[in-house]
C-alpha cells in the first residue's frame, strides 16, 4: 500500500463510506415505488436474491479492481492493465459519475429546499393541496432549485476538499448512524397512520399478474443501481481501504445495509402515500409531494409533531443524498488528482463548477427548458436513461469481464482475502465463478431489455 496515499481508518469507516454511496435516493423514491408495481413480495424476494446472489459478486470484482490498482478507476485500469485500451472504462466511469452528479445535485438540491422550508415554516400551516403542489412549482421556477443546487454541491465539493480521512469518512461516520435512526423512527410512525395498512398490503401481497421477464430486469437493475455499482464509485472507494481490512466481509455489510435500509424507506414512504390516499408512481412526487402532504394534515392536529417528522424527514433525504453525492464526485476528484495531478482543492472546484453548469440545464429542464428534447427525453430524463439504464450496466459487465477474464485468480482471490486470515477465501470460488460466467450473461440480458419495449 502506498503510504503516501491517503484511506479510510478503519473497516467500519470503509463500510459507512461505501453504504453512505449505496443509500439514496435510489433507495428512497425508486425502490418503495417498484416493489407495489412490480408484483410486491415476489419482486422483494428477486430483489434479495439478485443483491446477494448476484450484485454482491459484481460489488466484489469492482472492490478487487480498486483494491489491487491502489488508485481511482482510470489509474487502476491503466496499472493493472499497461498499454491496453482497458483505461477506457475508466474513463467510461469518469463520465459516467460526472452525469450523474449533475442531476443527482439537482434532486439533492429539492432535498436542501425542503429541508430548509421545514425547519422555517413547516407544512402545518398550509393546505393539503398547497402541500402537494408546492413541488411543481418550487421545481419549474428558476432561481429556487438553481439555488439550493448550489448550495448542495458546494457543500459536496467542500467535504471533498477536505480529502478521505477528514472529508468523507467523518462526514459519513457521522450521517449514517443519525440517518439510520431517524428513518426507524420515522417508519413507526408511518406505519402508525390511519390507511397505513393498505399500503403495507400494496408492497407485500404477492402479485403474480405484475410479474413478467421485465420484473427480473428491474430486480436486478435496481439492486445494481441501489448499490451504485458500474460507475468506479466502489472501485475508488475499496482503494482506500487499508489492506488488512477485508472486501469480503466490507461488501457483505454494504449490502446488508443497503438493503436494510431499502426495506426501511419502503414502510416509510408507501404507508403514507396510502394513508394519503394518492396514487403510488415512480419519481419525486413520492418523497415531495405525497409526504408533505401527510405532513400538512398531520400539523391541523398535532403542529409540533408534523414540524419534528418533517424536519427528521427531509434532513433523512438531504443526508442520504449527499452522502452519495460525495461519492460520485470522488470517483472524478481521484483522476484529476491522481492522474492529472492537480491539487485536490483545485480539482474540487473545476468539477463543482463543471457539474454546476449542467446540472443548472437539468434543474431547468423542469421548467423553462421543458421543450427541449432530445431522442424524446428532457435533459434531465437522458441523464438519468443514460446513466442508470445504459453507462451502469455496461461499467459492471466490463468490471466483471476483467476480473474474470483479464485479471489472473490469484490475484483476485488474493485481494477477495482478508490478509491475516484466510477465513473467507472458502466463499471465493463461488463469487468467481458468478464474475466470470453468470454476471456477464445476466448482465448482458438486463442491457438488452433496456430496448424491449
Ligand atoms: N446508489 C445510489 C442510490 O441509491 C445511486 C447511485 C447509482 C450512485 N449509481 C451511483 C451513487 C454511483 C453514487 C455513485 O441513490
Amino acid at each position: 500500500m502506498d503510504s503516501n496515499r491517503e484511506h479510510f481508518g478503519s473497516r467500519m469507516a470503509a463500510v459507512l463510506a461505501l453504504a453512505g454511496s449505496a443509500v439514496g435516493l435510489g433507495n428512497i423514491w425508486r425502490f418503495p415505488y417498484m416493489v407495489g408495481e412490480y408484483g410486491g413480495a415476489i419482486f422483494l424476494i428477486f430483489y434479495l436474491i439478485f443483491t446477494f446472489f448476484l450484485s454482491l459478486p459484481v460489488f466484489y470484482a469492482e472492490a478487487i479492481i480498486g483494491k489491487k490498482g491502489r488508485k481511482g478507476a482510470f489509474g487502476s485500469f491503466s496499472a493493472l492493465a499497461p498499454g491496453t485500451n482497458w483505461k477506457l472504462v475508466g474513463v467510461l466511469c469518469i463520465v459516467s459519475c460526472f452525469i450523474i452528479t449533475s442531476y443527482y445535485s439537482v434532486v439533492g438540491g429539492w432535498a436542501t429546499d425542503y429541508l430548509a422550508r421545514s425547519v422555517a415554516t413547516g407544512f402545518e400551516s398550509l393546505s393539503q393541496s398547497t402541500a402537494t403542489s408546492l413541488f411543481s412549482k418550487v421545481s419549474s421556477s428558476v432561481w429556487e432549485p438553481i439555488i439550493s443546487h448550489t448550495v448542495f454541491l458546494g457543500l459536496a465539493a467542500i467535504i471533498i476538499k477536505f480529502g478521505i480521512k477528514n472529508g468523507i469518512e467523518k462526514f459519513t461516520k457521522i450521517t449514517m448512524p443519525i440517518l439510520f435512526v431517524l428513518m426507524i423512527l420515522i417508519m413507526f410512525f408511518s406505519l402508525s397512520l390511519d390507511g397505513a395498512k393498505e399500503g403495507v398490503k400494496y408492497m407485500l401481497r404477492p402479485d403474480f399478474s405484475k410479474f413478467s421477464a421485465k420484473t427480473l430486469a428491474f430486480a436486478l437493475g435496481q439492486s445494481f443501481f441501489s448499490l451504485s455499482l458500474g460507475m468506479g464509485t466502489v472501485l475508488t472507494y475499496a482503494s482506500y481501504m487499508r489492506d488488512e481490512d477485508s472486501i469480503a466481509s466490507a461488501g457483505l455489510y454494504t449490502s446488508i445495509f443497503d438493503f436494510s435500509f431499502a426495506l426501511i424507506s419502503a414502510f416509510v414512504v408507501i404507508p403514507a402515500v396510502f394513508a394519503a390516499g394518492l396514487e403510488p408512481g415512480a419519481g419525486p412526487s413520492l418523497v415531495f409531494e405525497s409526504l408533505p402532504y401527510i405532513f400538512s394534515e398531520m400539523g391541523q392536529t398535532s403542529p409540533v409533531l408534523s414540524r419534528c417528522v418533517t424536519i427528521f424527514f427531509f434532513l433523512s433525504v438531504f443526508f442520504a443524498a449527499i452522502t452519495s453525492l460525495i461519492s460520485m464526485f470522488e470517483v472524478c476528484t481521484a483522476h484529476l488528482v491522481e492522474d492529472r495531478k492537480i491539487s485536490r482543492t483545485k480539482a474540487s472546484l473545476i468539477i463543482f463548477f463543471s457539474c454546476w453548469l449542467l446540472g443548472i440545464l437539468c434543474s431547468l429542464s423542469f421548467g423553462v427548458l421543458e421543450d427541449i428534447k432530445l431522442f424524446g427525453y428532457t435533459i434531465f430524463s437522458l441523464f438519468d436513461t443514460l446513466a442508470s439504464n445504459y453507462l451502469m450496466t455496461l461499467g459492471a459487465l466490463l468490471f466483471v469481464l476483467f476480473v474474470g477474464w483479464k485479471m489472473d485468480r490469484e490475484s483476485a482471490i488474493d485481494q477477495f482475502s482478508m490478509r491475516k486470515s484466510k477465513k473467507r477465501e472458502k466463499t471465493f470460488p463461488y463469487f468467481y465463478f458468478v464474475i466470470k460466467y453468470v454476471a456477464p450473461v445476466v448482465i448482458i440480458a438486463i442491457f438488452l431489455s433496456n430496448f424491449i419495449k
